[in-house]
């Protein structure tokens, strides 16, 4: 295996795999654009499996997939799976749960990243996951990033993901870990 077939049809996100297994000197590529999957996994696992799955057995390639969004402690883990459709925009997506969160003292939350490896029979082989802790502040600050990230506070760094530069997120986020988790498994397999 050295070719790995990415279930998204975003080349931001390869670039950013890229960066993650940069190590591994692995060539990425896109899932074909007609191919849609439907998240219709409970879980990011399942979800980030499904989309592995599903993209391995049309291309008859080794795939990877990945599925993360924002957990809510005092919105029972919500909008969790849902993070990406939570409303319209990243704006009205950020309005709305800081309406949710109006007058709620609990401010916990995470990011949550799930990531999946199917060999060409669409057999799962690899899956890891990444969690990184923070706080949903009561207003948005910085203007990096995308998503959640204005509202995403790190105490250990007292800086939202938005405040970072990308090089520091990079070393803190659920993606991040979830990658670092994931290279030696992969490199595990590419040796086998
Ligand atoms: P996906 O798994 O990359 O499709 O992400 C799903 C959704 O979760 C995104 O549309 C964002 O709303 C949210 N999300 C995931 N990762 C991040 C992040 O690093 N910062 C901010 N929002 C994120």
């Amino acid at each position: 295996m050295k070719k790995l077939v990415v279930a998204t049809g975003n080349p931001g996100k390869i670039r950013e795999m890229e960066e993650y297994l940069q190590k591994l000197n692995l060539e990425l590529a896109l899932k074909p654009p007609e191919l849609e999957i439907e998240e219709t996994g409970d879980t990011f696992l399942a979800n980030a499996r499904l989309k592995a799955s599903q993209t391995a057995l049309v291309v008859k390639k080794w795939s990877i997939a990945d599925d993360s969004g924002l957990m809510v402690s005092a919105l029972n883990g919500q909008p969790g799976i849902y993070s990406a459709r939570y409303g319209k925009s990243d704006q009205d997506r950020i309005k709305r749960l800081l309406t949710e969160l109006v007058n709620i003292d609990n401010r916990d939350a995470q990011f949550f990243c799930a990531i999946a490896i199917a060999n060409p029979q669409g057999k799962i082989v690899i899956e890891t996951e990444g969690i990184c802790k923070g706080e949903i502040l009561t207003e948005a600050k910085g203007e990096s990033g995308f998503g959640y990230d204005p509202i995403f506070d790190l105490p250990s760094v007292k800086q939202t993901f938005a405040q970072m530069p990308s090089e520091l997120k990079g070393q803190h986020s659920h993606r991040a870990i979830a990658f670092a988790n994931l290279q030696p498994l992969l490199q595990a397999l590419l040796n086998s």
